[in-house]
């Protein structure tokens, strides 16, 4: 939800800028702007509608120069998507521009207020509201632009990352967060500054870098360390973290869109994930957070899994591998509605969160409301040092690198490789999994990549598939048991980035309604492996063979019993039953991302959509 970057040092900012805003555009999309000051202090600001392609696009040929700077890639929450409400914003004195992530909740109340005090509004935004009475208190109580920014936060209710500078001041950048995340990149001699919505943009000029905190005020200075106060003006310890990051994960790799890199990443990030932790040699899966919190977790009397869309698909999966090997109940929610559900939360709950992002605003929420009601929290997030990775009291990263692409695919099957091993090590340290089922999951376990390596082999027979079914205008997905989910995630691939009408179903539950809707023209995509209940999906099939539905089935190599009901097959390895849905959405993913490719949409930044919900 928005992307911020802003840059002060010695290089030229604008290419910094504008290189940050690509890797921060999986974030939002309507519009991007960037603000920079040049040498001779005149402040040049360029909008543009749409994307960061556009807004460079409109700048070129025009004055960029400068060494300070903060740019914004905007998903749109309020007023529509256009040049004027375009960030950075600029103050009603002309001075201070500002850049913004999240929500202002009273902004309608400050607006009235502002106006009544001669304030004039040039846009629909919440951000121009906060950027005026930052201005307002400024001049009204002759304050440094640092105190005049705590001053005003402190009067805001909502969510915020923003970066502001001043005209009259081009050696300052003030930064802010609450809600929203930010990071600040410490360059030559920590005295060069890259902000940003996350580390992606600075990766590759410096690995030092600084997490703000909730309520935190930064002040970057020219040629002094960075300085950071709470709102109310008292310093805050500065702690860099050292990063890791691979910037050629930034990159598209050859591949013509991130969503088919990261589907083609998989075997390899699987492995990575895996890494340290599966150890077949020993026969062991070693999860630190298991080993440090080896009795609450083996206590517990229940897990709540709390997560948005694609996670909550993979907590669904996270259920039935707790219950399977640890016999622990599992409740799964949506953090949107756990939050205002007023949830019993009893001692002896662990509540896991579940995240690729590690910033959906309703699942940090979620964990933070359990803590407050005593809960540990177990995070099992894929953005290292993320605001859900940092409100954990534990928790497992998935490693699968930085995932771009808008439509989530290497990140559920990380969440669902480390809810396998977090559910065999759980069970063996509780003793309610024996020593062989232990050690043949471990053996499996370690055969998943190069058999996701054997789908995406195929490809090409997926895309052929795809083809044929682009022009349909609705799809139903069903399985059964572990590849329940699968369906539901499926359902969703398919029209986040295709748009068109797709549900995912229990398969049995069709009867009790959906088939209705079966007819010659709805494509029926069946999840058919050879599990445990695939004579209870060949059944559903046939009922569904028989309204005249034509089925496109994901089955077991070598089956013969599907080929005989289905229009189509499309063959995976086997697995064991509890590892089914690691090889079963593999080819639902290529086959949401052909579709949408074959109706020339755009994969990765589909209509509507941002990579990280940040607002509520
Ligand atoms: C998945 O394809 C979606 N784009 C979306 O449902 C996503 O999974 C959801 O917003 C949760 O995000 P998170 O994992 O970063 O918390």
């Amino acid at each position: 939800m928005c992307g911020i970057v802003a840059y002060l040092g010695c290089r030229e900012a604008y290419p910094i800028l504008v290189k940050g805003l690509h890797r921060l555009e999986y974030r939002g999309y309507d519009s991007a702007g960037v603000a920079v000051i040049n040498e001779a202090g005149k402040l040049n600001i360029y909008k543009a509608a749409g994307k960061v392609s556009n807004l460079e696009q409109i700048a070129e040929g025009h004055d960029c120069s400068g060494t300070i700077g903060i740019a914004h890639t905007r998903w749109a929450t309020h007023g529509a998507p256009n040049q004027v409400n375009a960030h950075p914003h600029l103050s009603q004195s002309g001075n201070l521009t500002m850049v913004h992530n999240g929500i202002i909740e009273n902004a309608n109340d400050l607006r009235d207020q502002l106006k009544e005090r001669g304030f004039t509004f040039k846009s629909e935004t919440d951000t121009e509201v906060l950027l005026q009475l930052i201005e307002y208190t400024k001049l009204k109580h002759e304050l440094d632009l640092a105190s005049a920014v705590r001053s005003a936060l402190k009067v805001v209710v909502g969510a915020y990352a923003i970066a502001v500078i001043d005209r009259q001041d081009p050696d300052t950048i003030i930064a802010a967060r609450k809600s929203s995340p930010l990071a600040i990149g410490l360059g030559e001699d920590n005295c060069e500054f890259f902000i940003a919505s996350d580390a992606s943009p600075i990766a590759g000029y410096t690995n030092k870098v600084v997490y703000v905190n909730d309520e935190e005020v930064v002040c970057c200075r020219r040629g002094e360390p960075l300085q950071i106060t709470n709102l109310n003006a008292e310093s805050v310890d500065v702690q860099a973290k050292e990063i890791d990051l691979d910037v050629s994960m930034l990159d598209k790799g050859g591949f013509p869109h991130f969503m088919l890199k990261e589907i083609f990443d998989q075997p390899a990030v699987l492995r990575d994930c895996m890494r340290g932790r599966l150890l077949p040699a020993h026969k062991r899966i070693i999860l630190s957070a298991v080993t440090e919190h080896r009795e609450e977790l083996i206590k517990a009397s229940r897990f709540i899994m709390v997560s948005c869309g694609t996670s909550w698909h993979a907590a669904l999966i996270g259920k039935q591998l707790i219950e399977m090997f640890c016999r622990i109940p599992v409740e799964v929610a949506y953090a949107s509605e756990f939050r205002y559900s007023d949830p019993v939360i009893n001692p002896g709950d662990v509540v896991f969160a579940l995240s690729q992002s590690g910033e959906t605003a309703d699942t940090l929420s979620a964990i933070q409301m359990a803590s407050e009601k005593g809960a540990m929290v177990f995070g099992i997030v894929n953005a290292v040092g993320s605001s859900i990775a940092r409100a954990s009291d534990t928790g497992t990263y998935i490693h699968v690198g930085p995932e771009i692409g808008v439509a989530s695919t290497k990140a559920f099957t990380g969440q669902t490789t480390v809810l396998a091993m977090l559910a065999l090590a759980i069970g063996r340290e509780k003793g309610t999994v024996d020593e062989k089922t232990y050690t043949d999951a471990i053996e499996e376990l370690q055969t998943i990549p190069d058999k996701i390596a054997r789908i995406l082999a195929r490809d090409e027979e997926i895309k052929a598939l795809a083809a044929e079914y682009a022009g349909k205008k609705n799809f139903l997905y069903l399985g059964r048991g572990m590849n329940y989910p699968v369906a539901l995630e499926g359902a969703l691939k398919l029209k986040e980035i295709s748009y068109i009408h797709a549900e995912g179903y229990p398969a049995a539950e069709m009867k009790h309604g959906p088939i209705a809707l079966v007819d010659e023209d709805m494509p029926v995509v069946f999840l058919a492996t050879h599990h445990n209940l695939y004579e209870k999906i060949l059944s559903n099939m046939q009922e569904v063979v028989a309204r005249k539905g034509k089925v496109l089935a994901i089955v077991s190599e070598g089956d013969t019993v599907v080929k005989d009901i289905a229009e189509h097959v499309i063959e995976v390895p086997h697995t064991s039953n509890f590892l089914c849905p690691l090889v079963s959405v593999i080819p639902l993913q290529l086959l949401a991302y052909h579709i949408a490719v074959a109706k020339g949409l755009d994969v990765d930044q589909p209509r509507n959509l941002a990579k990280s919900v940040t607002v509520e």
